[in-house]
């Protein structure tokens, strides 16, 4: 018996990636493959399909923001991973307003309770996708308390109830 990665590694944080082109044009998608790897200095990597816009993004400016949408995101995080910024502007389709990064040139995604402005020290092929480690070179905290969205696969979610203890 074989199942899809995803519904055997779950549930995953989902964030909303921003990235830019080269012309200045930024995009956002849904990325739940994606973990923390370093403290200190603050790293994280996540994993991109080549077939992505963002990938094609990635490649002309190797910058990224890493936006951690709430719970109540979940409409605008459906609406940015079903349609692929190649010709739409997914910021006016999901309503998704924008402000100016730091550090980086992909702009940031207001709404999210934490933003990270990262720069990409490391990407590889690694079967059908490639894996991409950024360091985090600024960090925005709106909100420290909020119930993220986690995700199984497709268009399968799972909200958080409460904090357990040991
Ligand atoms: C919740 C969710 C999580 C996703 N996670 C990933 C992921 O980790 N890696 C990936 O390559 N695509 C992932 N996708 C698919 C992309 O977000 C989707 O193909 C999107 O339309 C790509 O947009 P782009 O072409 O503008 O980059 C995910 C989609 C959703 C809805």
């Amino acid at each position: 018996m074989s199942e899809r990665i995803s519904k055997l590694i779950f549930p995953r944080l989902v964030v909303l990636i921003t990235t830019c082109s080269k012309s200045g044009k930024p995009n956002v998608a849904p990325f739940s493959f994606i973990m923390p790897v370093s403290f200190k200095p603050k790293y994280l990597a996540f994993s991109v399909a080549p077939t992505r816009h963002t990938f094609k993004n990635l490649e002309e400016i190797g910058e990224f923001v890493v936006n951690v949408p709430s719970e109540n995101m979940l409409k605008e995080v459906w609406v940015c991973g079903t349609a692929s910024g190649k010709n739409t502007d997914k910021f006016m389709l999901a309503g998704l307003e924008i402000v100016k990064s730091v550090k980086v040139y992909p702009p940031r995604i207001k709404k999210c309770p934490v933003q990270l402005e990262c720069r990409i020290e490391f990407m590889r092929e690694f079967g059908d996708h490639y894996l991409v480690v950024g360091r985090i070179l600024e960090e925005h905290i709106e909100q420290i308390e909020f119930k993220p969205i986690l995700h199984y696969s497709g268009n399968e979610f799972y909200g958080v109830k409460e904090k357990v203890r040991v």
